[in-house]
């Protein structure tokens, strides 16, 4: 009896301070980290960027966007976040917007022209998706005076060939500085 007593009396403690720290279903943490994990790439592939463009060209950057994106997101993939770029107008077919991201990107567009800042448009939600919790997040990347070299309507030199090349159903030229090139996606599955 009095062994039973313990083990009830430890069971409760234990369970109090798991249900506490239980951050996978709370909303603010989810969203923390999204916004985390989400900075972080965006840091990551700013700075390749960067690099690439400054010792080899735009031409050079192409190869970057191209190669290290897909690695960067895999890296800064943490906390079980599944982080992706997407776009109405995408380069590559596998950044194409599936049917709730198209709803949001079209959602950030109207805010756009209502005269919202697009650097602020971000967007979350919790679905219940057959029993499983889902938690998404989506960020406006704002199109800025550096990705016209590469997005824009008068490409850099030899960035166009390249382009055509790699991308033969490419969508993404002729953005302006300000327009929105698109979001972030960071989606995290609930434990329920
Ligand atoms: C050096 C050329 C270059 C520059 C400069 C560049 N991009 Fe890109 N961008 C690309 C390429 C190439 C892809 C396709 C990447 C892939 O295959 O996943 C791409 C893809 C993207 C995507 C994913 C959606 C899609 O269309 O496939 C977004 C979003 C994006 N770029 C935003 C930007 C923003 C914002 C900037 C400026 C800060 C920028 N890019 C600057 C070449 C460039």
């Amino acid at each position: 009896m009095k062994k039973l007593l313990l083990g009830v009396c430890l069971l409760i403690p234990a369970l109090d301070g798991r249900a506490a720290q239980a951050p996978d279903t709370d909303t603010e943490a989810n969203l923390a980290a999204a916004k985390i994990s989400i900075q972080a790439f965006a840091a990551s592939l700013q700075a390749e960027l960067k690099t690439a463009m400054q010792s080899g060209g735009p031409v050079a950057g192409v190869a970057v966007c191209k190669t290290r994106a897909m690695e960067i997101t895999v890296q800064a993939a943490n906390a079980g976040m599944d982080l992706s770029r997407v776009s109405l107008r995408n380069r590559n077919p596998d950044n194409a917007p599936n049917s709730w991201q198209t709803a949001v990107l079209q959602d950030f567009e109207r805010q756009k022209l209502a005269g919202e800042d697009v650097t602020a448009l971000a967007w979350s939600e919790t679905v219940d998706i057959d029993g499983n919790s889902e938690f998404r997040f989506m960020k406006a990347i704002p199109t800025a005076e550096v990705c016209l070299k590469c997005h824009g309507s008068t490409l850099a030199p030899g960035v166009g060939k390249v382009l055509s090349e790699l991308y033969p159903q490419d969508k993404a030229t002729g953005y302006k500085k300000g327009d929105i090139r698109g979001a972030f996606v960071a989606v995290r599955k609930l434990p329920n």
